[in-house]
């Protein structure tokens, strides 16, 4: 019964394993004679266990790669019980762990195993190896013996070995006068054995030689060596001064030479490695015999000086490693005739700014690593963190790698930007650069340039770096890894608006304040620094620039008063205040906004109002009444407004300003008492007529203002005086030329007449079109208003259908507003058909009577219309910023109120197409 179990048993076992076997050769499985003694326990990927005579086995193997084996416990290779392939195994290389033969010999055992070792046997372990253990191997090429113990003619078993590793293990005296004679390469690692002449000199193929060990190491270099490596620790490696004419490769870890000699049978050696060596200085003629070194590495030493001319007889040197010494300067003219040098390692030393100059003229470098030089600092621009200048290696035009990881560099030299157009790596991590402006970012080549290990804190944009940006001119080519705790106030404005408008313009992570959120997200009040020499008392004035929709480059440099940055916004905040603020005829001007709730205010008039004023928060105040004067600066100034919590009288008397201010786009709250029914039809005849008296009088009492020589010219001296005055040209700076107002059913005349006419030729117009040049999505009455404004004239396209159409209507009397109001001829009609056959108004009737109108189908109608429109400039037209996004232009100050056309249900903003 026990056996017939056990049968069962080894079957599953069977099967199992040949379940998951690869391709090919199926696992070992047990022997059947060998029931009860041997059992499979698993496996793993290429990994199988088993149990044998009580004792874990591990085998693992890769057909046609290796077989690996290891044994516990005593137990031998050589036991019947252990698994073994069906199918013969056929690999390079066998690893034998703890698996002892006793009196026979490895072959037999693999035999049994069903196990061919085609190339190199591995035997680790406390194993006794003696000649009868290695019988029959001759074939084998490659022998590494681990912690096994051998005799003195072990390794004659195989005379045909070329590659012998030995490890760990005491090699017995005598053993390496016989070693076998086709050998190639011999590496003894921790064996406590040195090599001698005599006996490299019996070894005619040998080619390398690897002595390691931890205590001495040394070879006596003999025979036809190519390569010798030594490693020990510090001061314990030995080799002569004389080398081999054919030696190739010296590698000396370790090196004990205090005060090392020239070497001499250099001649072909071309790679020279030594690491830890005890040298503080080294022969000027130290090279002098290897004329063929193309390598030379001599790190983690303690290096001081090098001598002059250490690499003269070394021309044709490619690579140059001096990490972790403790050279603070090269001597003059070191690579004065290396002219193939390609990479070179500098790091870890204690170089200083001098090695800048030393390094000028090595201009065939692909590689330069100056880490971890802490006394280095920048390579140019002194030790100010604001000169981008150009560094000594301005003429490194091959290098790929510019490593200054850790060397106090304060700045992105120009040249590394603008000549280095193969960089790929610019390592500039663990340094103090915390500024980075504009040109910091545009690097000619696809360079990743690593500012890890500090935080930077400013990002410096120009208001013209700002403009290249919107005009696509920035190189996203570099990718720069830095992290980003910006100082996020005025002085960051300019990036704020160029990551906005282009985010890719540069390849940079997250942008983030040092106070938390993206730069680009924060809003404009933030964005400000404070200027206090501006404020009224009690109030908190900040300043910051102001982004004027890019414009034509200027006629001439705007006057500016030096070192102070075009600051064109102001924000104020006032608190613990009785009355509107007044605030200084400059800063005035560029008030954009008035935070001024949880205030005692209690009477706002039209003349408290900044000029440019955007957004006015009057919540929480005192305010009982206002005038509709007041009402309608307000409701046509701020874009947003906000007068919440104030204790607004709702009377007949104050019906016609609250019925303004409940018309008003801009009004975030709903501050205003519902409509006074019982006030009768007064509250719209009160709006219009009270909108259209009022425009009339706050447009004349801005004329009257402006209209002051002296008021003009002291606003005009104060702004310029700040460096205020915008860069503006010598026209009125509006955007369009003319705004044509036209209706849905004209729209192929305009397009096919009007716009392919007046757009193309050697001085073209810049039209505002609505189906082009408004935001999608825009509030349509302002986005009229703002067309208008925006516009030197409105060319309203009248038509039968044009009179028809409310929101033609709507951009018309704002025109003739707007005309009115500026004294100047804004509106030009263009009559499409006779206007006795147009249903037109008095008002227009009235107006064409007094101004001049083109028709079309006149004959000199292009004539005509180009003299009504002011001349056109040779530039395409923007698109206009989208509401909200970018401020009004300074002209569009919105002083009228915003006149419904035929009544005020007409104008309701179910619809989103502009004309009807
Ligand atoms: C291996 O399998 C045998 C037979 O199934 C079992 O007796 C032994 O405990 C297993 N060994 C391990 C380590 O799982
Ligand atoms: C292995 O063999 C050695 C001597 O040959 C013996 O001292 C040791 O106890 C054995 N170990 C086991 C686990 O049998
Ligand atoms: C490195 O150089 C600086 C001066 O350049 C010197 O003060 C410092 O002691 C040097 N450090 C070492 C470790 O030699
Ligand atoms: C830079 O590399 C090019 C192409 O490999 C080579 O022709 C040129 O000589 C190198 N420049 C220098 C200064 O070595
Ligand atoms: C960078 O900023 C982070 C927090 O923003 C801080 O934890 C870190 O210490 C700073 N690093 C340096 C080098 O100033
Ligand atoms: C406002 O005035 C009150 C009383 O006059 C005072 O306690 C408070 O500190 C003032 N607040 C500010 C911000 O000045
Ligand atoms: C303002 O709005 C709030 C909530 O939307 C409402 O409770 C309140 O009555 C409104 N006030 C007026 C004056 O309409």
């Amino acid at each position: 019964m026990r056996a017939r179990g056990g049968l069962v048993l080894a079957w599953l076992c069977v099967a199992t394993a040949a379940s998951v076997a690869a391709q090919g050769v199926s696992p070992p499985v047990c022997p059947q004679a060998a029931a009860g003694r041997c059992f499979w326990n698993g496996s793993g990927v290429g990994e199988y266990i088993y149990t044998v005579d009580g004792t874990r086995v591990r085998i693992e193997f890769a057909d046609g790669g290796h077989f690996y084996i290891k044994c516990l416990d005593n137990l031998t290779l050589t036991n019947s019980a252990l698994p073994r392939f069906d199918v013969q195994l056929r690999v390079k290389s066998a690893f034998l762990n703890s698996c002892p033969v006793a009196g026979g010999s490895y072959s037999a055992a693999l035999e049994v195993l069903n196990v061919v070792v085609l190339e190199k046997l591995t035997v680790m372990g406390p194993v006794h190896i003696g000649r009868p253990q290695l019988a029959r191997l001759e074939g084998l090429a490659s022998l590494m013996l681990v912690g096994a113990e051998l005799e003195t003619d072990t390794l004659d078993a195989m005379p045909g070995l070329q590659r012998l590793h030995l490890q760990n293990l005491r090699v017995p005296s005598g053993a390496l006068d016989t070693l076998p004679s086709a050998l190639q390469v011999l590496e003894m690692d921790r064996t406590g054995a040195s090599l001698t002449a005599a006996q490299l000199r019996r070894l005619p193929e040998l080619r390398e030689v690897l002595v390691r060990d931890s205590e001495r190491a040394a070879v006596e270099p003999a025979g036809a060596l190519h390569k010798i490596a030594l490693e020990a620790p510090t001061s314990s490696a030995h080799v002569p001064h004389r080398l081999l004419p054919s030696l190739r490769i010296l590698v000396l870890k370790g090196w004990d030479e205090r005060s090392p000699k020239p070497w001499q049978d250099c001649d072909q050696l071309e790679e020279l490695y030594t690491n830890n060596a005890a040298a503080e200085t080294l022969p000027a003629d130290w090279l002098r015999a290897c004329p063929n070194l193309k390598l030379l590495s001599l790190r983690a030493g303690r290096l001081r000086a090098l001598p002059a001319g250490l690499l003269d007889a070394a021309r044709d040197l490619h690579t140059l490693d001096l990490l972790g010494n403790r050279l603070h300067a090269l001597p003059s003219g070191l690579f004065a005739v290396n002219k193939a040098l390609r990479s070179l390692n500098l790091s870890s030393n204690n170089f200083t700014k001098e090695l800048f100059a030393s390094l000028e003229t090595v201009t065939s470098l692909n590689e330069l690593r100056l880490n971890n030089n802490v006394h280095l600092t920048s390579a140019c621009g002194g030790d100010s963190d604001s000169v981008r200048g150009i560094s000594m290696l301005k003429d490194m035009k091959n290098l790929t790698e510019l490593s200054l990881r850790n060397t106090s560099a304060k700045v992105i030299c120009r040249d590394w930007r603008d000549n280095m157009l193969q960089l790929q790596t610019l390592d500039l991590s663990k340094n103090p650069i915390t500024v980075l402006t504009y040109t910091d970012l545009q690097f000619g080549s696809s360079v990743v340039v690593n500012l890890s290990g500090s935080n930077v804190t400013r990002l410096l944009y120009s208001e013209q770096d700002y403009n290249s940006v919107v005009r696509g001119e920035s190189r996203a080519s570099a990718d720069i890894r830095a992290k980003f705790a910006l100082v996020c106030d005025c002085h960051a404005y300019w990036a704020a608006a160029a990551l906005r408008a282009r985010p890719h313009h540069v390849r940079l992570q997250a942008v983030r304040c040092a106070a938390g959120g993206d730069l680009a997200a924060a809003p404009d009040a933030r964005l400000t620094c404070p200027a206090p020499q501006l404020c009224a008392p009690a109030c908190h004035c900040a300043t910051r620039p102001h982004a004027a929709p890019p414009t034509q480059p200027p006629a001439q440099p705007p006057t500016q008063a030096p070192n102070k940055p075009p600051q064109h916004a102001l924000h104020v905040r006032c608190a613990n205040v009785t009355h509107m603020p007044r605030l200084a005829a400059a800063a005035a001007d560029y008030a954009q906004s008035l935070q001024l709730s949880d205030n005692n205010i209690s009477h706002v008039g039209v003349n408290d109002l900044p000029p440019h004023i955007l957004e006015l928060d009057l919540r929480r105040n005192q305010i009982s009444r206002l005038d509709v004067e007041t009402a309608t600066a307000l409701a046509s100034g701020p874009q947003q407004l906000w007068l919440g919590g104030n204790p607004l009288a709702c009377d007949c008397r104050a019906e016609p300003a609250l019925s303004v201010l409940r018309a008003a786009a801009a009004l975030r709250d709903n501050a205003t008492c519902p409509a006074q029914a019982q006030c009768g039809a007064a509250p719209r005849t009160a709006l219009l007529l009270g909108g259209v008296l009022l425009a009339l009088g706050a447009a004349a009492a801005l004329l009257a203002l402006l209209a002051l020589p002296a008021a003009r010219l002291r606003i005009k001296l104060a702004l310029h005086a700040w460096g205020w005055l915008p860069a503006r040209e010598s026209d009125d700076g509006l955007r369009f030329d003319a705004f044509v107002s036209f209706s849905h059913g004209d729209e192929r005349f305009v397009r096919e007449q009007l716009v392919a006419r007046l757009e193309s030729g050697p001085a073209p117009y810049r039209l505002c079109l609505h189906y082009r040049d408004w935001a999608p999505g825009g509030w349509i009455p302002a986005q009229i208003a703002g067309s208008v404004r925006a516009s030197r004239r409105t060319l309203a396209v009248v038509s039968e259908h044009f009179l028809r159409s409310a929101w033609a209507c709507a951009e018309l009397r704002e025109a003739h507003a707007l005309a009115l109001a500026e004294r100047e001829p804004r509106l030009v009609v263009l009559l499409l058909e006779d206007p006795a056959r147009l249903p037109l108004d008095d008002k227009l009737r009235g107006y064409l009577a007094s101004n001049t109108y083109v028709r079309w189908g006149d004959p000199w109608f292009w004539q005509k219309l180009r003299r009504a429109l002011p001349r056109g400039r040779c530039a395409p037209p923007e698109p206009l910023p989208p509401a909200g996004v970018g401020p009004a232009p300074p002209a569009a100050r919105e002083l009228l109120p915003k006149l419904p056309c035929d009544d005020q249900e007409s104008l309701n903003l179910k619809s989103l197409d502009p004309i009807t």
